[in-house]
């Protein structure tokens, strides 16, 4: 799994069942559990070498999924049903790297109601 130190921060730990490399600049950030790089390249090619099987996933914020989406083949998005107000947002050209709907669901939590997807890359 690899993060962003926000996305670390709001978890507040590194994920226990599988390997967690955190994207920071910033050497006076401590990721405790976790692995770190500098920069995504790095943190996809140390994530390839973590002993754990699996895909690997990019779970955000902002800068690191603008610059995953190009590295990824599929791309897993659940779209909660109402409006919500925030300061970081998902790319916004999404599209442009995926055009085929593989699979969805609806479903519903505590009343919110949400659509998860799953998108691949057309041909
Ligand atoms: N609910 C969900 O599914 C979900 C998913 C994703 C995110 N979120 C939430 O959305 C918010 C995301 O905030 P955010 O976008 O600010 O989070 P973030 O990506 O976790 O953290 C931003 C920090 O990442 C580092 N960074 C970003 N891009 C980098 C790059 N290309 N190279 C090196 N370092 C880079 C920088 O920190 P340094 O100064 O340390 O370098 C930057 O200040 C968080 O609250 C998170 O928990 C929620």
């Amino acid at each position: 799994m690899i993060e962003g130190p926000a996305c670390y921060a709001e978890l507040g730990k590194a994920l226990e069942g599988r390997g967690t490399v955190v994207v920071s600049r910033d050497p006076a950030k401590v990721f405790p559990g976790a692995e770190r790089t500098a920069d995504l390249p790095a943190a996809v090619a140390l994530a390839e070498t973590l002993p754990w099987t699996g895909p690997t996933w990019i779970t955000g914020g902002e800068r690191i999924y603008a610059e995953g989406l190009p590295l990824c083949s599929k791309l897993f998005i659940t779209r909660i049903h109402r409006d919500f107000p925030g300061d970081r947002f998902f790319p916004a050209d999404w599209h442009r790297h995926f055009t085929k709907l593989a699979w969805s669901k609806d479903g519903e939590v505590d009343g919110l109601k949400y659509t998860f997807e799953v998108w691949e890359r057309g041909q």
